[in-house]
């Protein structure tokens, strides 16, 4: 808000007269102070609106275009006040005040005999008198003024601040952040959801022509001149781009509550289809611009605590529009009768008639997450769950560093691998650095499936062979030759002759306890076996694919000495080792970047993908420089997706993020700290048989009355966890332990909670724990 006493505004106005070749004998009247000044001019008989802009408010640029658009309109014939040029033709003057700053200053032509069409306080209060017959005009104009817009465009040298996705929501909204208003931790949220919700709603919307252009921006009652019979546009300080409706919304938000809203509704609407169209598409988010633009009004308010305007926004105005975020963000919690929302039952049906029924689900409700935030999700009715399931976010649900990374890139650049291009090298170069000699190159690929993909081509170029060790509950990923190894979940492709697999033994399965250098032996046997097997078959062997942390088979606790022995001997028979850590990669384990460090194996070959690009599509192969000069001189490998200047960009920003927040360290003191609380589960409850993992990837092995594995149990507790808010789920060939595998940016309180629910369901699912000793 500009600091000029009326004294100096006066002066500045007065010295501005002459550059619009107005008389020095001019009479000016103060008009109003609220964030710019304006006086009304009067020389013989021509009166001007004169305006003194507020300090470093508008670039000369913004001000200029302002000028601009207003000229054109009246051009094109639309009732908008006259703009008049400096002497020099400019569209501005500048005037330095006695603070020595320098001031814009802009002037129009008066609207003779003219007075605002309404006052927004009085129209939100209901206490107005318009007519439906005004608002059909006023949709008219509106849709008048549209048309006129999209014919001149963006005006040569256009330069406005935008009402697009984040001028409108988020924290760096134009008129500020409307969650800081909120009296209450509930109202804030309820804000926070529909903020989201609209930000998920526009941006299906998108901005194509017919949905977005040049707008007002402010098309509010007092924005609107009646001069007798006509209506003149006035104000065009906040116009810029931004969608068409949200002009309509305006208007409407400040009628929401007016006694004959519908009315004025749909006479704004009918107004304005006579002169313009409304696409369908469009106006079923009509809503979501009221409720937009009410959040804008907060926003301000927030930004101005101390405003007389604020005070009536926050006391009459908030607590309305809370309301409207309430009703918006519920309009999905309608309970269809199988207590599926409707909304969600019709997306599922859309979603079964389109990529079909077989696609997995989560949940015995499915959920539809909408938005989330760090360690936190929101499906389409507002509720909140804590995530203590997902690894693809691993620095957090819609990471803004990693997301403006990506915008950034895609705005700047974004080319396949062919061209020389500094962001893959110098993710490359950071990546790398995470990995220990002799692991010194690497491949980009867009996802886990391909990283082992090509991983095999690779065992089976170096070795010459084509046989493979898996274990016989595991998953790799999609492709053809992958399902020829798949165990771990339904495929129809039958094991390739050239797979052998292998159990892994787990110290805590059933009656194993104390056995620990048998076990050991019989599973390395097993291997041996394998191994003549595929050299008899004549395949011999290529490579051993494992996960380090065996996290598909239900990260079973392996005697010590297993996973050496494992790649002994897969090495001695010539075959390569390859450590899949999609799942357990970057910090997942703690303490260290990859699972193989944590875990002690070294590996030839390397897969990454799920958390590498926090979501956006992004794998690799690491490996060694004699590997990749072997396969690289004889296989091109091309991959146009992989490597790009924004997978580069969002994989920089997972390990600048990762790095400075120091989540590795950190994901093994959070381990620990949950591996001790699981540990106390296992002690007080007879069907938490086993804690498995570290780091933050965590199982609760589950056993029913006998000892037995309880996939059933394990399944109950998923769904008891999920209704209380809380999402996990289960793993292992019986499915009967929990896993939990939180974004590493979850905090401890989040993850006591998890265990203190996980507690409670215990108790309630499986009975009364045993007394503590
Ligand atoms: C251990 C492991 N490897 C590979 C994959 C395949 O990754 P993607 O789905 O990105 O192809 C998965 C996927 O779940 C996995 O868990």
């Amino acid at each position: 808000m500009t600091q000029l006493t009326r004294d100096e505004a006066l002066a500045i106005a007065r010295n501005a007269l002459p550059m619009f070749g107005i008389g020095p004998g001019a009479a000016i009247d103060f008009v109003k102070q609220r964030e710019n000044v304006v006086f009304r001019v009067t020389d013989g008989d021509a009166s001007y609106a004169v305006r003194i802009h507020r300090l470093g408010h508008r670039t000369d640029d913004e001000v200029r275009t302002e000028g601009a658009f207003m000229a054109a309109l009246h051009q094109l014939g639309v009732p908008v006040s006259d703009v008049v040029r400096t002497v020099s033709g400019g569209l501005f003057a500048e005037v330095s005040g006695s603070d020595g700053e320098a001031y814009q200053i802009d002037a129009q032509h008066w609207v003779d005999n003219s007075s605002p069409l309404g006052d927004a306080g009085d129209a939100w209060m209901g206490t107005d008198a318009l007519t439906v017959g005004v608002f059909s005009r006023l949709g008219e104009i509106c849709a008048r003024f549209h048309s006129a817009s999209r014919h001149i465009g963006k005006i040569p040298g256009y330069s406005r601040p935008a009402w697009d996705l984040d001028g409108l929501t988020g924290p760096g909204a134009l008129w500020g952040d409307p969650r800081r208003l909120a009296g209450t931790a509930e109202d804030r949220r309820l804000i926070d959801t529909a903020e989201k919700r609209i930000r998920e709603r526009l941006l299906s919307l998108g901005t194509a022509p017919e949905f977005f252009g040049v707008i007002h921006a402010d098309f509010t009652p007092e924005n609107v001149l009646a001069a007798g019979s006509d209506f003149v546009l006035i104000d065009f300080d906040d116009f810029g781009e931004g969608w068409w409706l949200f002009d309509l919304a305006t208007i409407l938000f400040w009628y929401h509550r007016h006694p004959h809203a519908d009315d004025y509704r749909a006479a704004l609407l009918d107004g304005y289809r006579k002169a313009a169209e409304i696409p369908q598409r469009a106006l079923e988010e009509l809503d979501t611009f009221v409720l937009a633009r009410a959040l804008t009004y907060l926003g301000w308010a927030a930004n101005r605590p101390d405003d007389e305007t604020s005070g009536f926004l926050r006391a009459e105005v908030l607590p309305v529009v809370v309301e409207m975020c309430r009703d918006y963000t519920g309009t999905l919690a309608k309970v269809h009768s199988k207590g599926q929302a409707v909304g969600d039952q019709q997306l599922l049906d859309r979603r079964a008639a389109t990529i079909g029924p077989y696609s997995p689900l989560f949940y015995d409700r499915p959920l539809h997450l909408v938005s989330g935030e760090g360690a936190w999700v929101v499906d389409a009715e507002g509720s909140r769950y804590l995530d203590a399931y997902n690894n693809v976010p691993q620095v957090g649900h819609a990471n803004p560093r990693v997301a403006e990374a990506v915008c950034a890139q895609m705005k700047t650049l974004n080319v396949h691998t062919r061209y020389l291009s500094a962001p893959i090298v110098d993710y490359a170069e950071l990546l790398l650095r995470t990995f220990d000699a002799p692991l010194d190159r690497v491949y980009f690929t867009n996802s886990g499936s391909e990283s082992n993909e090509l991983a095999l081509r690779i065992a089976r170029h170096m070795t010459g062979c084509s046989g493979m060790i898996v274990t016989d509950h595991s998953y790799h990923g999609n492709t053809i030759s992958l399902a020829a190894l798949t165990t771990g979940l339904t495929v129809s492709e039958p094991l390739g002759d050239h797979v052998r697999t292998i159990h892994v033994p787990d110290l805590d399965g059933e009656g194993q306890a104390g056995r620990p250098g048998d076990m050991l032996q019989a599973a390395l046997a097993a291997v041996d076996t394998a191994i003549a097997s595929l050299q008899e078959a004549g395949h011999g062997v290529a490579a051993l694919l494992i996960e380090p942390a065996f996290s598909t088979e239900g990260l079973p606790r392996v005697p010590e000495g297993y996973l050496e022995g494992l790649a002994e001997r897969v090495r001695a028979a010539g075959g390569l080792v390859i450590a899949d850590e999609v799942q357990t990669g970057l910090g997942r384990l703690g303490d260290e970047w990859w699972g193989h460090q944590a875990t002690g194996i070294k590996p030839d070959v390397v897969t990454l993908g799920k958390p590498l690009g926090n979501g956006y599509p992004l794998g690799g192969v690491v490996t060694t420089e004699h590997v990749l000069e072997s396969f690289s001189s004889t296989n091109m490998y091309f991959n146009t997706f992989a490597g790009t200047p924004a997978a580069a960009a969002a994989g920089h920003a997972v390990l600048n993020e990762i790095i400075d927040r120091g989540l590795v360290a950190r994901a093994g003191e959070l381990g620990r700290h949950v591996a001790a609380r699981l540990g106390e589960l296992v002690e007080r409850h007879p069907r938490a048989a086993a804690a498995k993992g570290r780091g933050l990837f965590f199982g609760l092995a589950l056993v029913d009355s006998a000892g037995g594995p309880d996939g059933d149990l394990a399944k109950r507790i998923v769904e008891a966890l999920v209704g209380a808010g809380i999402l996990i789920s289960r793993i292992g060939p019986n499915e009967n332990i929990l896993k939990i595998r939180p974004p590493l940016v979850i905090e401890g309180d989040e993850l006591d909670r998890v265990i203190d629910v996980l507690d409670a369901a215990l108790l309630a699912e499986a009975g009364q724990p045993a007394a503590r000793v």
